[in-house]
């Protein structure tokens, strides 16, 4: 279990005070995965340093286990930094010695004698996957065994906690989803405790069971993944359950209402949309929709357009009762983000516009 209770990082440039952290709070359980996503400048890195202790915090509290980091005196900084394994991008791995030479590194740091150190390589190695590389240089690894070298090494101190800074942004899709299950598997059988920082949302819906976004050195928007999920208002909910751009379709129901709606969990399983139809006796078309597991449910996002002077209030009801989450939109909405993968700009205004001219004179989100 991490604790981090209101971690504030001030930074002096000359004269100006630089905010980089301004009372970040956060528990991470034993056994589970919390994702920390954020644009450049959010405060990621700084949130790294000042949980290895790298960087003391101007104030406020990291904890693991109850037992207070920010505190130790200098002298202790070592023995409290091996409670906690870092995993970076490029692994960081040292050319010149192999992979069980990396791995056995932080073993010879403290000491540890020669015969028990090869054991606990070897074993390493092995839980990660990498049984028969013990010799192999990281320039003779491709970058998935390499990142699994870097998660050993990460490991040989026995740490409770594991910190994943970026851990899988230099790896293509297929390999990251490895050292991503990989990271999954070990957390559940080390019952360690991790924390991955990310930009990207496919990290968060592969493996984390909760999320928090950091933007301007403050927490946002944070919760399980299956909670964040189903808030259609929030910045997660729709960087989890992107939608493709859509147009009003042509035809009776060119000017009639948008909704979008989330179904999660048990109501995913219903028939909703076929509810609403009957119930108000009305045609809805689907302008766009998209369908995803995150945290072992089902959630789907879809975007509709009822028929022309259509009870909106009433469906809105209906959905709401059903424990559906749902809102009026903009015709033309969910312009599609330059990249599908990465967070929306927080900077960025809420493409949701009530009541908005129904004919829209431009494409949205196209910028020449
Ligand atoms: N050593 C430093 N001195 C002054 N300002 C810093 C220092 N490190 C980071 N900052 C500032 O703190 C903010 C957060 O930076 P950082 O933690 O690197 O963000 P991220 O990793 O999310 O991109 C930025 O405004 C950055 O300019
Ligand atoms: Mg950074």
């Amino acid at each position: 279990m991490i604790t981090v209770t209101d971690l504030r990082k001030v930074y002096q440039q000359g004269k100006k005070e630089v905010v980089a952290l301004d009372g970040v709070t956060l528990s991470v359980p034993k056994g589970s995965i919390h994702g920390i996503i954020g644009h450049s400048g959010a405060g990621k890195s700084t949130l790294v340093r000042c949980l290895t202790l790298l960087d003391r915090p101007t104030s406020g509290s990291v904890s693991i286990d109850g037992t207070e980091l920010s505190s130790v005196r200098d002298s202790e900084i070592r023995a409290a930094r091996r409670r906690i394994g870092m995993v970076f991008q490029h692994a960081n791995l040292m050319d010149s010695r192999t992979a069980a030479g990396n791995v056995a590194h932080p073993l010879e740091l403290v000491k540890t004698p020669k015969d028990k150190t090869r054991t606990r390589v070897a074993e390493l190695l092995k839980l990660v996957g990498l049984e028969g590389f013990e010799n192999a240089y990281p320039s003779q690894l491709s970058g998935g065994q390499r990142q699994r070298v870097g998660i050993a090494r990460a490991l040989a101190s026995e740490p409770e906690v594991l910190l994943c800074d970026e851990p899988t942004s230099a790896l293509d899709p297929a390999t990251t989803n490895e050292i991503l299950d990989l990271i999954q598997e070990l957390t559940s059988r080390l019952q360690l405790t991790v924390l991955i920082i990310t930009h990207e949302m496919n990290v968060v819906k592969r493996v984390c069971n909760s999320v928090s976004l950091l933007s301007r050195g403050r927490i946002i928007e944070h919760g399980a993944l299956e909670d964040v999920a189903g808030e259609l208002d929030s910045q997660l909910a729709r960087a989890l359950l992107p939608l493709p751009p859509s147009f009003p379709l042509p035809g009776p129901l060119q000017r009639g209402p948008v909704l979008e709606i989330v179904f999660s969990g048990d109501s995913a399983k219903e028939p909703v949309l076929t509810g609403v139809a009957r119930h108000f006796d009305m045609d809805i078309n689907v302008l766009a929709g998209s369908v995803e597991t995150l945290g072992g449910q089902q959630f789907g996002h879809l975007r509709v357009q009822l028929a022309e002077n259509s009870d909106v209030d009433g469906v809105l009801g209906y959905l709401t009762d059903r424990g559906i989450s749902a809102r009026r939109v903009a015709p033309v909405a969910g312009a599609a983000p330059e990249f599908p993968d990465t967070l929306p700009d927080p900077d960025l205004p809420d493409p949701v516009v009530p009541n908005q001219g129904l004919h829209p004179t431009k494409e949205q989100g196209r910028h020449e």
